[in-house]
């Protein structure tokens, strides 16, 4: 039906949204102010005590501070009683005294049969319900009692069943009257390919009503009673009243006990598992229909609760929905929009768990239900190690994109930290464990829980993650040759010690006796020693660490040590290695920190900085070969052979 311009309007001007809502809400009278149309009110679309539904009666919105629904009078009817658009702007339209144009035949038809179809819905309910009470359905009773339902809970749920005939439902409705079309469309019988006479969709099953939000009746699930029939279950299919993706089984009453302040929500896999749940005082009880859990149904539960509980079960095809979910929720994850997951014992669902422990089992693994980012930690690591730096950096980047995913900016900075935690836990050594070389890390399992790799494997311990760069021997080495070289040249050409006088000042030796001689030039320098005065200095105030220099093979046999005519050379050779030695220094420093970053997950771009901290090292024990060009060819020799030497001294060190 389409509105004359300006209708809705007129429509909203007329309207008090809070004449409205207060039909369905209690106001908060303490927080509203009345006078100024300032209404606040515990929300109607989810569970709270405390009154964060806000209703601007001049604006004509409401608000929730909770949940954020939000809209204007028509939304809320809408939401709140379920009604279709134009039912809720005839029943806005008759309270404000307005009357409605003439109505689109084809839109009352539309909301006509709707009705009607609801209508056939319930009186196949009320047939297959009392059917349950036939001599035919003595093996369906015997069924329903051995999985220990009482009478009680087959009334609460309004199970019934579907006698073993083609046409019995078929027959019964059109008996009282009702169109084939209406009962084909309805999902409860469909007609065979070959145009035959149409036949029941359920037959020989027990009935499971499904029913919307108001409580109607929409679809059917239907259990076979054998063990090797078709199909366990069976459902409607999708009609114009039953959106799978958008309904779940028992929400109707879910809300009420939620409403009547039960929790946690449980969302559990089957129609059986809600109806034991219910049974053993767990009404807030909900489950999605044969399919995994839809981003609809997701909303769905959020407007129910903030936080359900999803009750997995105990085996693989559990978990792997539990991931499948966490995918799905991510980016719809808010501070009042979290998930929970319960892990039933292995082989289990919510029934059997009751069956077996009572309530109390239950309610054990409910309370210690994990929260979402637990199992996206756990499926993340799962039966992987994480024993070189690849397989550390994919992790992180999996975690990275994880919680890029998040929409939540608030939240997903928690997420960081707690998984940063998690990082921290699974990666740190078990105190005083660190050099014993203890068992290797990696996936383990104790008691079906994962237990996170504690220390590197033996065989990783040279990988440059798992070793700190200054417990590298080779790293130590070309440091150690690197500072020896440069003092002994300092020391064959001291006249060249004003002009590196700065590099020297920065270049902290890591060896000890070095670092006295780096001192001793120092100091020489400091008192204007002249150049021949310097290595008497260095022999009065480090003899021990001047022999222990010079007595270096690769030192004696340096060129620039050697020749100590060629000041040129010597100059060049100190430029080229202090270069080195601080780019070199500079790249540890960075992956030291990228390192520490690397366990916390600190930084975004910790695996970028990785990598080009390696790739600066690398850079910078290439560049004599490369940045030749405006050097001379000398310089680039020179270079060269000081590298060789380093290399082969590396070499002989590594086969000791
Ligand atoms: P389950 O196989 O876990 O069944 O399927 P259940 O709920 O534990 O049922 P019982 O205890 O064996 O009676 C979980 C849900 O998946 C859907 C149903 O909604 C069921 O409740 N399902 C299962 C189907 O739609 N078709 C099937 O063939 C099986
Ligand atoms: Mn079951």
């Amino acid at each position: 039906m389409s509105l004359p311009p300006g209708f809705l309007e007129e429509l909203r001007n007329r309207t008090s949204i809070a004449s409205v809502i207060g039909r369905t809400v209690t106001w908060d009278m303490r927080k509203s102010k009345p006078g100024k149309g300032d209404m606040w009110a515990p929300c109607p679309f989810h569970q709270e005590k405390t009154a964060s539904f806000h209703v601007d009666d001049k604006k004509g919105f409401y608000y929730c501070f909770g949940c954020h629904a939000k809209g204007d009078a028509l939304t809320f009817l809408r939401e709140s009683q379920n009604m279709g658009f134009m039912e809720a702007v005839e029943t806005l339209a008759r309270e404000a005294g307005m009357t409605m144009p003439a109505r689109d035949p084809q839109a009352s038809e539309r909301a006509d049969r709707h009705s009607q179809l609801i209508e056939v819905c319930e009186a196949a309910a009320r047939f297959f319900r009392m059917q349950l009470s036939t001599a035919a359905a003595t093996e369906a009773r015997a069924y329903l009692d051995r999985r220990g339902l009482s009478a009680a809970t087959v009334e609460r749920f309004g199970l019934g069943f579907a006698p073993d005939s083609r046409q019995a439902l078929w027959a019964h409705l059109t008996g009282a009257g009702v169109a084939p079309d209406l009962i084909i469309d309805a999902g409860l019988a469909a007609r065979p390919d070959d145009g035959g006479a149409p036949y029941d969709r359920f037959r020989g099953r027990i009935i499971f009503p499904i029913r919307d939000l108001r409580g109607r009746a929409i679809a059917f699930g239907g259990r076979a009673l054998s063990a090797n029939a078709r199909a366990k279950y069976l459902n409607s299919p999708e009609t114009d009243l039953f959106d799978k993706g958008r309904t779940l089984y028992n929400a109707e009453a879910a809300r009420k006990a939620l409403g009547a302040g039960q929790t946690p929500l449980v969302v559990a896999e089957g129609y059986m598992d809600v109806i034991a749940l219910s049974a053993a005082g767990f009404d807030a009880a909900v489950a999605p229909l044969g399919t995994a859990i839809t981003e609809d149904q997701l909303q769905l539960l959020w407007r129910l609760s903030p936080e359900p509980v999803v009750a997995l079960d105990g085996d693989t095809a559990g978990l792997r929905a539990a991931m499948r979910l966490i995918d799905v929720a991510l980016p719809l994850l808010a501070p009042d929009r979290a998930l929970r997951f319960a892990l039933m014992p292995a082989g289990q669902d919510p029934d059997d768990l009751l069956r077996a422990g009572g309530p109390g089992a239950m309610r054990g693994l409910l309370d210690g239900a994990q929260p979402l980012v637990r199992l996206l930690w756990q499926r993340e690591t799962e039966a992987q190690s994480f024993d070189s730096p690849e397989r550390r950096a994919a992790l992180d980047a999996r975690l990275r994109a994880a919680l890029g995913r998040i929409n939540d900016p608030g939240l997903r900075g928690h997420y960081a930290e707690e998984l940063r935690r998690l990082q921290r836990e699974a990666f740190a050594p078990p105190p005083g464990r660190r050099d014993r070389g203890g068992k290797g890390p990696g996936a383990r399992h104790s008691g079906g829980r994962w237990a996170p790799p504690a220390q590197p494997l033996p065989s990783t311990r040279g990988t440059l993650l798992a070793a700190a760069p200054d417990t590298n021997p080779d790293t130590d080495v070309a440091n150690h040759m690197r500072e020896a070289i440069i003092l002994a040249t300092l020391a064959a050409h001291p006249t060249l010690l004003p002009t590196f006088e700065a590099e020297l000042d920065r270049a902290a030796m890591h060896d000890p006796g070095h670092e006295r001689l780096r001192h001793a030039l120092l100091t020489a320098l400091a008192e204007g020693a002249s150049a021949e005065a310097v290595e008497e200095h260095l022999r009065a105030t480090a003899p021990d660490a001047l022999d222990a220099l010079m007595n270096q093979p690769h030192v004696r046999i340096a060129p620039p040590v050697r020749n100590r005519a060629n000041t040129d050379m010597a100059q060049r050779c100190l430029a080229d290695e202090f270069d080195k030695l601080f780019a070199r220094r500079a790249a540890e420093a960075e992956t030291r920190e990228a390192m520490e970053d690397m366990a916390h997950l600190a930084d975004e771009g910790v695996t970028w900085r990785l990598g080009q901290a390696v790739e600066a090292r690398h850079r910078s024990e290439r560049s004599h070969l490369q940045d030749t060009t405006d050097l001379g060819e000398d310089r680039a020799a020179l270079s060269r052979q000081l590298q060789d030497l380093i290399d082969s001294q590396i070499w002989e060190k590594r086969r000791r």
